[in-house]
Order: structure tokens, then C-alpha cells, then sequence
């Protein structure tokens, strides 16, 4: 009698289980179409204004209040090229009046020929101090990484045609800003992956009494820098760019797989904030929108 009590449990339990798998199935074969369908279709131009307040450790009043725009991994290219997205995002930015605007590399993607197009439209771009930039893995060639010989791509192209355009592209160097009589540094930093990432060339004028703020487009270069400062900007892991329900991001090409999104302590003087960016490698965005990062120094 128990025997067969326990028996009618036990088939009871398996058609349980067998139900919530089916279930389960179920809802994962309809569900990740539908989220992938909206990823490819809408996710990838719904970008969003994320505001994140910063408190410095030094005591530099004067640059309280301070509004930096922070975006990166625009990748205009063949299968990114609609200019009304991008102009749409600059007006944006151009509305909330700031004071300086930082962009953290991979401009570009694939084709050289749109080097050209991209900085006549980021020179709409509109701050107190300036624009200033650092270059990503894309900026170095046209399929870098694993750029074929005599690639016309080269990084030092992408500088010039940004600079020409106002946008001051720092790489291993260093420039001092003044606001509000006040002064504070901003270090750029060559891309990790090109190889000449270089941050003691970088940091070698650097007085770090002062606010200093680092521009590098790869967050694994957190970990190579060793003077103090307040806050790394840094993109290019599209914060996981497909961030499926349940399974999370499945490729992000760095070492630091905690360091995809947002802001991050290291250290008590050593910060870092990892932008989601604008663009794609592939036309596909899930749980990663688009973003445009306001910083207010408080
Ligand atoms: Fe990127």
C-alpha cells in the first residue's frame, strides 16, 4: 500500500517536472524570437540619456557642476549608416548643454570610406571646452584586429580627420584644461589591442594633484595604470550588446567580464565608467540600449 502511494508520487513528481520543462521550452521558443526580432528592429536606435552624478575625492570646488557628455562605439559604417540616427543623438546631446563632451573610440567600421562622413557630422557637436577623444580597435584599420598589409586605415588617418574637424584625439598624451580657473587633466590612451598602449608615456606630465580624468577605450586598461585618478571613460563592450533573459551576455571581448557597463570602484582614487555606446558590430541589441552618459561633477 506505501509502495504504491510512493509510486503514484513518484509519476506524480515527473509529470511536474516533465510540464515545467515543456513550459519552460516553450516559452524560450517563443520568447527569444520576439526578443531578438525587437533587437534587430527597434533596440538597436532606441538610445537613452543615463544621468550619473560624480563626487571627486579632492577638494576642486570650482568645477563642481561641471556637465560632461561621455559617448563611444559610434561604428559608422556599411551596416551602420543612417545619418538621421546619428544627427538625431547629436542634437540631443546639443540640448543639454555641456561643458565638455568625451568620446571613447571606434568610430569607424569596415570601410575607409566612411572616415570622411562621420567627423562632418560630430563637428555639430557643441561644448564650453571642447571635444575631446581617444581611438578604439576599429580606428586603427579598416578590419582591425587582423588588418590585411598596406591597409589604407590607419590610425593616424582617423586622428587627422577628426582633428581637422575640432576633435582633439589624445593618444599616450596628456592635456591640461582650465575651467572656472580651475584646472584638471585629461589623459588619453592609444587602444590596448593596437599594442601601443602606452599609459607611463601617457601620464609623464601629468599632476595628478589635480582632477584627472582618462579617456581609453578598452576597460581592461584599468588594470595597467598605475598613477591615481578620478574616473576612467571607456567603452567598447557595448555593455554585452545581446543580453539575453536568463542567459546573460555570451561574448565580450575583454579579460575584465565584471567591467561591461556602468560605473565601477577599483580603488579610492581610481574609478571607471563603462559607456554601453551608440552603435554595433551587428545590427542587433538586446537589454543594451544605445546610450548617451550626462555626467554632473557634484
Ligand atoms: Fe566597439
Amino acid at each position: 500500500m506505501r509502495n504504491k502511494r510512493k509510486v503514484t508520487e513518484y509519476f506524480r513528481t515527473l509529470h511536474h517536472k516533465k510540464a515545467i520543462r515543456a513550459v519552460t521550452a516553450a516559452s524560450l521558443m517563443v520568447g527569444l524570437p520576439v526578443i531578438g526580432v525587437y533587437g534587430y528592429l527597434r533596440a538597436v536606435k532606441n538610445f537613452k540619456l543615463d544621468y550619473v552624478p560624480l563626487k571627486l575625492n579632492n577638494k576642486h570646488s570650482s568645477i563642481k557642476g561641471m556637465k560632461i557628455i561621455h559617448i563611444s562605439d559610434l561604428h559608422y559604417g556599411p551596416t551602420n549608416k543612417d545619418k538621421k540616427y546619428f544627427n538625431r543623438i547629436f542634437d540631443h546631446i546639443n540640448s543639454q548643454h555641456a561643458d565638455l563632451i568625451i568620446l571613447t573610440g571606434d568610430y569607424f567600421q569596415w570601410d575607409p570610406n566612411y572616415l570622411y562622413e562621420l567627423p562632418e557630422m560630430l563637428s555639430r557637436l557643441r561644448a564650453k571646452i571642447g571635444v575631446f577623444g581617444c581611438l578604439g580597435n576599429h580606428d586603427y584599420g579598416s578590419c582591425y584586429p587582423g588588418s590585411v598589409e598596406n591597409d589604407p586605415f590607419e590610425h593616424h588617418i582617423t586622428k587627422d580627420a577628426l582633428e581637422r574637424k575640432d576633435i582633439r584625439i589624445l593618444t599616450n598624451e596628456s592635456q591640461i584644461i582650465t575651467y572656472k580657473k580651475e584646472k584638471f587633466n585629461l589623459v588619453g590612451l592609444h587602444d590596448l589591442w593596437s599594442n601601443q598602449c602606452d599609459p607611463k608615456t601617457a601620464f609623464q606630465n601629468v599632476d595628478t594633484s589635480l582632477p584627472t580624468f582618462v579617456l581609453s577605450h578598452n576597460p581592461d586598461t584599468v588594470h595597467m595604470v598605475d598613477q591615481d585618478y578620478d574616473l576612467m571613460f571607456s567603452g567598447h563592450s557595448h555593455g554585452g550588446q545581446l543580453t539575453w533573459p536568463l542567459f546573460g551576455s555570451f561574448v565580450v571581448p575583454q579579460r575584465s567580464q565584471n567591467l561591461k557597463r556602468g560605473l565601477h570602484y577599483i580603488s579610492d582614487r581610481k574609478r571607471i565608467y563603462i559607456n554601453r555606446g551608440l552603435g554595433h558590430t551587428f545590427r542587433m541589441r538586446i537589454n543594451s540600449a544605445p546610450e548617451i552618459t550626462l555626467f554632473e561633477i557634484i
